[in-house]
């Protein structure tokens, strides 16, 4: 498989900060960001649309993954699907508990693995995605791996922030138990469980501001970069 010049995988569980910090990092190192997520969410989201949830027929179900026309605009920040802008639809609360369950199907893995690699393969100097399973399935030859997490309740605080700044309320404990559910999911499916690689870096943003999470992160990933086959900047 050719890859490009740089691979880093950013995996972890949700409201660990990941999108956050992949978008900021590739921006100060001018990599092509992947939100691995937004791709899964967009099939969440087709499907609702489609058929209301997973009641409808598999086969039925499977075939919008041929349909689907994902694109990413403004340095990965804006996801596009069938060319409508979907970067808010795809993260109400409804499209997060489908996506959850979708992704444990293997053909919709199977279908958007090879997604992943393929706009991954297609960047010019770097690459930073962020996922589940970037550093243990998709590329787990990639240069440099780090697996983001957080307590539980500081990741559902923020993820009751974020969802506040959308317009979406929610109590603490709502949010805390929804994403109880989805970690649940997203650690004890057969297929691509979420958990840390072997050769990740272990990075628990608990108690760091996001600046020294960020700036610690560019460190190690410039001194990699610089220290790969002359690669460097
Ligand atoms: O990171 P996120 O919350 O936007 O991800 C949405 C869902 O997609 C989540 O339930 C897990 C799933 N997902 C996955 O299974 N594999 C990935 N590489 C990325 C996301």
């Amino acid at each position: 498989m050719k890859k490009p010049a740089f691979i880093v995988a950013l995996d972890g569980p949700s409201g660990a900060g990941k999108s956050t910090l992949a978008r900021e990092l590739a921006r100060r190192l001018d990599f092509l960001w992947i939100d691995t997520g937004a791709i899964y969410r967009c099939f969440g989201l087709a499907v609702l649309r489609a058929h209301g949830g997973v009641g409808a027929q598999r086969e039925n179900i499977l075939n919008l993954l041929s349909k689907l026309n994902i694109c990413f605009q403004q340095e990965g920040s804006r996801i596009f699907l069938n060319e409508e802008d979907v970067t808010q639809a795809i993260r109400r609360p409804e499209v997060s508990l489908l996506t959850s369950e979708l992704s444990a199907w293997p053909e919709v893995r199977a279908a958007l693995l090879e997604y992943q690699r393929a706009l991954a393969l297609a960047a010019p100097r770097g690459v930073i995605l962020d996922g589940r399973d970037i550093g243990t399935v998709v590329f787990p030859e990639a240069d440099l791996k780090f697996f983001i997490t957080a307590i539980p309740r500081e990741r559902a605080r923020r993820r009751q922030e974020e969802l506040a700044a959308q317009g979406i309320f929610k109590t603490f404990d709502e949010v805390f138990l929804e994403q109880d559910k989805r970690d649940l999911a997203d650690s004890q499916r057969k297929l691509a469980p979420l958990k840390q690689a072997e050769d990740a870096l272990l990075v628990d943003t608990s108690d760091q501001s996001f600046q020294q999470v960020v700036d610690g992160l560019e460190l190690e990933i410039s001194h990699y970069w610089k220290d790969s086959s002359g690669r460097g900047f």
